[in-house]
């Protein structure tokens, strides 16, 4: 267990709670873990300061510890937490070395067990499930359900890749929404939550809630109609800029920008301490986003933001209809593909069978 991570918040004298650094941003409350970090005056307005004894304060001290320890959470749970804030400090250093991140969606187990081979930093499960995996017309029909699955399998295919699942069309429309949605999709395995638009209010509510939050601006999928390039006349440009510090100071994690000019995601980049992932925003983001069957080639339409490194939608079709031929010329299976009894078993069964 390392203190260096872990905050506990005290009010009047009392633990209340136990978080990660960020949290006692909004929270307003001592803050012993992350002293460092606390950006808000402490005690909030109209409150008393607690003032502790240095034996008080040691004594406290070894509750908290004590506290710790007994902390009845799984310890999968308590792992993640701990992560917390490793993976934080990974990425904005990758952001401070100039180290590209490369993400990239994954739905099943296979795939993301693939992607974990590869060395993908960060795994995303979008809400693109819906349109690339599940025959739906649009984002707007994956439901908590189809991402709870899906996280779920992504999980057991890569155990160890950081993953970020999308909140579903309409799961987070309040505080309260949100936070259910994002704890279960955390349940299912992912380490950090996704959400379009500019809510400071929703990502205020996660972030109180430890909850980890990339957000996404720029082309937001759930709340447009059609998928053009947004930010391209100067006001559009600078509200995109506006949103993204104030989401920042408001503590996300995370932050993909969809279809904007480079000059645009290069201004947000440059204003912003949380990493930027970019799709279709040029090559001025901290990392790269691209969905997994574009990259693949399994969807028909290629876009101008994608890069195609294969062509397993044709190599597919040609697997599938020899096999079908196969079937049908009875070349399918072959001696390699059967099993046969042995010699003596034969006979016997010939004879009660003849
Ligand atoms: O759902 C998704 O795959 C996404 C990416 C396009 C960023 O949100």
């Amino acid at each position: 267990m390392s203190a260096r991570n872990l905050c506990t918040f005290v009010r009047d004298g009392e633990i209340q709670d136990k978080g990660f650094a960020k949290c006692c941003l909004r929270a307003q409350i001592l803050c012993t873990g992350c002293a460092g970090e606390i950006a808000t005056p402490w005690p909030p307005q109209g409150q008393k300061p607690l003032s502790l004894s240095v034996n008080q304060f040691l004594r406290l001290s070894a509750r908290i510890v004590n506290l710790l320890a007994a902390n009845d959470k799984p310890k999968s749970d308590r792992r993640n937490e701990w992560d917390f804030m490793a993976r934080r400090s990974h990425f904005r250093d990758m952001k401070r070395r100039d180290d590209p991140i490369a993400v990239l969606t994954a739905y099943d187990a296979p795939t993301a067990k693939t992607e974990e081979a590869a060395g993908v930093d960060i795994i995303l499960v979008g809400d693109s499930v819906g349109t690339a995996m599940l025959g739906y017309m649009s984002e707007r029909e994956v439901t908590l359900a189809d991402m709870r699955h899906h996280v779920g399998a992504v999980r057991r295919g890569a155990p160890k890749t950081p993953i970020i699942a999308d909140l579903p069309y309409h799961s987070y429309d309040t505080p309260e929404s949100a936070l259910n949605s994002s704890r279960l999709l955390i349940a299912a395995g992912a380490d950090m939550v996704k959400f379009e638009g500019f809510l400071p209010d929703i990502l205020a509510a996660l972030v109180d809630a430890s909850i980890e939050v990339c957000c996404h601006l720029g082309l937001e999928p759930q709340h447009h109609e059609g998928k053009g390039v947004k930010g391209r006349k100067a006001a559009e440009a600078s509200r995109l800029v506006r949103d993204a510090i104030a989401l920042d100071k408001a503590g996300m994690a995370m932050l993909v920008l969809e279809l904007m000019p480079e000059e645009v995601a290069g201004r947000v980049t440059k204003s912003v301490a949380a990493p930027t992932i970019g799709i279709g925003a040029g090559r001025e983001t901290d990392g790269q986003v691209l969905v997994i069957t574009d990259v693949l080639g399994f969807t028909p339409t290629n876009y101008r933001h994608n890069r195609r490194y294969q062509e397993f939608g044709q190599i597919m079709l040609e697997a599938v209809s020899t096999y079908v031929f196969d079937v049908r010329s009875k070349k399918f299976p072959a001696e390699a593909n059967m099993f046969f009894m042995d010699r003596d078993e034969l006979e016997k069964f010939l004879k009660d069978n003849p």
